[in-house]
Parts: structure tokens; sequence; C-alpha cells
């Protein structure tokens, strides 16, 4: 896809260039001074006429007829430098990309150091084009009958930059692995219920397993019942589709120590069981496994980047559907830990996979776990669709995944567990847990309850349920799944035990 190189004399002609102005430099120097030459000073012209403008958002395109070593000149608009940070610049290259998608162009250069500004760095820069070409591309059509068009997708980048070819190649392509694993979660989240079964989850993470040599585990219903996880089976029992506990493991240091557990919810359709949910409510819960999908991600973006670190993701994963033997309000369960729960509602299955998944990622070793799920629709209420729910019993391990969230551009946002919360969720006459308090603030009981398997192993859950899926277009990607957490996790797995101790 990238190739660099420190000058901008090509054998043969380009497509497009893709050089940067902003308000602070929009001299006419360097490559576009040289292109003005060769234009004989039309971009001059055009600057001065206001057809071309450093404003923000605002990408011209000239047409060269064949005077320069470049067809096209796309000149975009970066607005006033001192806003420019790596999280803007991210956006720009995102509305650039679907430029040249609109175009219709496989190849394209662009001018690196055009984009650097005071507060980013080349490879920072680097790192952000090369996310946000596959990030703002990204498109699912599903099961659409195709047109006859001839599909056209960039497929060769030759990014020119004075500074080191090599460090800014690891970069461009770093970024690129963050947004290719994101997209597998996209996809993932946008196939329907009845294309993306627990076996289906599972098959997938085999052949990631096999791609990038991770231990691979899968655990059948027969299994769960002999470890007795009674909190998957009991979200299972309603469906005929059988539950998968799909645990990777991937070996980055000598010993198998400093264990991180990242645990995804895998409920592949919820209709909320005997609790049903309402006729539109349900519409959508096809994406109820995107913390799952977070999770395989980011394993896909550490199997190609290989840290010295260790992970183990463990998923569960189920549909959450209704027959004649689904559980069912009243029912008392026993998990894999050996707590018993007492369900007051169905639709609150997320936290009872979580809980097993959660005890079986400390069985295989997890000494910090991390969890994604689109859990509440109370933290949708509470924060919106652009900003993830974290909750956490250990402030040192939130911090290290809140520097990470702001690293990835991932919003994020922390709600309380107050001890009433946790006797709200141990409040019950006949087991050791209720799975449902009440509405009142339901996201932090959630957490409360999957509080409970963590126990004193450091811990943070994120409550993907808004950030999961996105209602329209955005510069980096379409509506639809987000692969929300896919780039915090890995940023985090990548920097773990770099600053604060946890
Ligand atoms: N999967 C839902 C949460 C959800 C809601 C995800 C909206 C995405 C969008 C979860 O299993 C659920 O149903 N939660 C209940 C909890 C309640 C029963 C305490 C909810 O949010 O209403
Ligand atoms: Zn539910
Ligand atoms: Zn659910």
């Amino acid at each position: 896809m990238f190739k660099v190189q420190n000058h901008k004399d090509f054998t043969e002609q380009q497509a497009a260039i893709i050089i940067g102005i902003s308000e602070k430099n929009k001299k006419v120097e360097g490559l576009l001074g040289e292109l003005d030459e060769q234009l004989a000073g039309q971009i001059t012209e055009l600057l001065k006429e206001g057809d071309i403008s450093p404003k923000k958002n605002k990408i011209v395109k000239i047409h060269t007829f064949g005077k320069t070593s470049f067809k096209r000149i796309f000149v975009v608009g970066l607005g006033r430098e001192e806003k420019l940070n790596f999280e803007e610049i991210r956006k720009v290259f995102g509305r650039v990309s679907k430029t040249i998608q609109e175009s219709k162009l496989s190849s394209i250069a662009v001018a690196l150091d055009t984009f650097v500004t005071d507060s980013t760095d080349v490879l920072d820069v680097a790192h952000a084009l090369g996310e946000a070409i596959p990030l703002a591309t990204y498109i699912y059509d599903g099961y659409k009958k195709k047109s006859n068009e001839p599909e056209i997708k960039l497929e060769e980048v030759t990014v020119i930059t004075d500074t080191d070819i090599e460090e800014v190649q690891a970069s461009l392509q770093v970024g690129f692995q963050f947004g290719t694993g994101t997209n597998s979660a996209r996809t993932l989240v946008n196939l329907p219920g009845n294309m993306l079964t627990a076996t289906d989850m599972a098959n997938y993470a085999a052949e990631l397993a096999s791609k990038y040599g991770f231990e691979l585990e899968i655990l059948e219903k027969e299994d769960m019942e002999k470890l007795g996880m009674g909190a998957l089976l009991a979200v299972n029992k309603g469906s005929v589709e059988p539950p998968k506990m799909i645990v990777l493991k991937y070996q980055g240091k000598e010993e198998w120590t400093d264990v991180i557990g990242l645990v995804g919810k895998g409920i592949t359709f919820d209709t909320g069981g005997y609790s049903i949910k309402p006729k539109y409510g349900i519409v959508g819960m096809k994406s109820d496994m995107g913390g799952a999908a977070s999770v395989l991600g980011a394993m896909e973006v550490i199997g190609e980047l290989k840290p010295e670190q260790n992970v183990v993701a463990v998923i569960a994963s189920t549909d959450n559907m209704i027959n004649g033997n689904a559980f069912k309000p009243d029912d008392v369960i026993t998990s894999m830990s050996g707590k018993t729960i007492e369900i007051l509602n169905t639709d609150a299955e997320g936290r009872l996979v979580l809980a097993d998944a959660i005890t079986y990622a400390k069985h295989h070793g997890a000494n910090y776990l991390v969890d994604v799920a689109t859990l509440t629709g109370g933290v949708i209420i509470a924060l919106g669709n652009h900003t993830t729910g974290a909750l956490t019993n250990n402030e040192a391990l939130f911090e290290q995944i809140l520097e990470a969230s702001h690293e990835a551009g991932e919003e994020m946002w922390r709600l309380p567990i107050f001890e009433h919360a946790k006797e709200r969720v141990r409040n019950s006459k006949v087991a050791d847990l209720n799975n449902s308090p009440g509405r009142d603030g339901h996201a932090i009981f959630a957490a409360a309850f999957i509080g409970e398997f963590a126990e004193d192993t450091p811990w943070v859950h994120l409550d993907i349920a808004g950030t999961a899926t996105a209602k329209s277009n955005y510069d980096l990607g379409p509506a639809g799944g987000t692969g929300v957490m896919v780039r915090t996790l890995v940023t985090f797995v990548l920097r773990f035990g770099e600053t604060e101790e946890v």
C-alpha cells in the first residue's frame, strides 16, 4: 500500500498529489512552489482569488493538464495550525481519503511534511495517514446485489518526505494495522445474527489463531457444563445455537506473567429473552457482540505488531433467545465462580456471560482485566453515542486505559462504582447476587455486578452500548459498526507498563 521516498521525481506521471496548506503557512513555496512554477503561477493566482484556501475542511482539486509530474493536485486546507493535533490530522486525512475514493483514484502521492505542525511530528502524521485511509474508505455493503460498475480502490500511496524513510514507513504500517483491525471489528458488528452465530465467531477466532500463531481454546457446551459455567449456559438455554467460550492466547514475554485479559461480550443477537425487548428496541441487536468484535480486532493488530506483552482474550458467545427451555425471571443460577445469581431480568444477560468469561480469564492467569461490552441502554442516556463509559476497581489501570483512549482519539468518561451500588447487586433473598437491581443508574449496577467476579484483580469495564455503532457517516467511517475500542485496547497493550505501576 505505502511507498516512501525522499524526492518528488517520478519516472511516470502520477494520478494525484495531496498537499496541505495551513493558515500560518500559506506561502506557495517548496513542492507547491515548484508546481506553481510549472503551472505558470496558477496556484498563486488561485490562492489570491480564494479558490484555494487554507480554511479547514476545504479540499480543492486542480487539474494540471499534464504540465507537472501529477495529473491532479489536491490542496487541503488545514485551518489554524495550533488546533491541528494528532486527532485533528487523522480526521483531515479521513476527509482526504473520502475525497480520493469519490474521485475513483487507485494511486496517489502525499506530500507528508506539509501536514506536520508544531503539535505533531512526522511520525504521528504518518501513523494518522496510515490509519485514516482504511478507516475512512471502509465500506460494508453486506448482501446487496453488486452493481456492474468496476470497483476502484485506493491501492498505492507514495509518501514523499524529507525525513527518515524507514521510520516513516514503519509508522504508516502501524497506523494501517490499527485501521484494518478496526475495520475487521466493524464487519463483525455489521454481520447479521443469522450470518454470525457463536460458532461462526469461534471459527473466525480460529482463523486468527492459525494466521498469527495464537494458542486457541474453544469451550463447547459440554466443557462449560463440566466447568460449571452456569451463567453463560443460562443465557444460552433458549437457543438452538450452541454457545462458545473462545480463548486466544498471545505470549510476547518469556514467562506467562503480567497477563492482560481482554474480555468481550459476544451476544450475537439479544432478543431480551422472556424480559423481551419491544419491537423497536430489538432492531440493531445484532451489534450486541460489539465487545467481542473489539477484542478480536485488537487481537488481529496484536498478531501483526507482536508486542512484548502477554495477552489472553476471552469471549463469551451465544444469542439470547426464547423457547420452552429458556431461562426465566426468578430462576437462580450458579456461575463458574460459585456465586449464585437471582435472575430478575433476562435482558440483563451481558453481565451474566461476562461473569463466567471474567472468571475464566483469571483461570487462564489474567492479572489485569479489561472487559468490553454493549452492556446497557443506561450508558447511552448518561453519555450519548460518542463516549464510551468506563468503570473500574483500580485507579492506575484506569489511567492507562484513559491515556490510551486519548491517543487513539476514542472518547471515554468514567462513571463511579460506590459502595451502595455493590449493596444493590448483592441484595437478594435467595442468591448471592441479583442481575438487575433496577433502572436507576443501571450502567453502574451492571459494572458493579461484573466487579463481583473481577474481585481483587485490577479491572476496567468499558460499556460501548452507545459507541459500538454510529447512526450516520463521520470523517473516519460510515454509519454502522464503528470498531470502537480496538485502537484504545491495542494502544493500551503496546504501552502497558511504560508508565505508572498498577
Ligand atoms: N444489549 C443490551 C444493551 C444495549 C442497549 C446495547 C441498547 C445497545 C443498545 C443489554 O443486554 C440490555 O438489554 N440491557 C438492559 C439492562 C436492563 C435490563 C437492566 C437495558 O439496557 O435496558
Ligand atoms: Zn439484554
Ligand atoms: Zn445485550
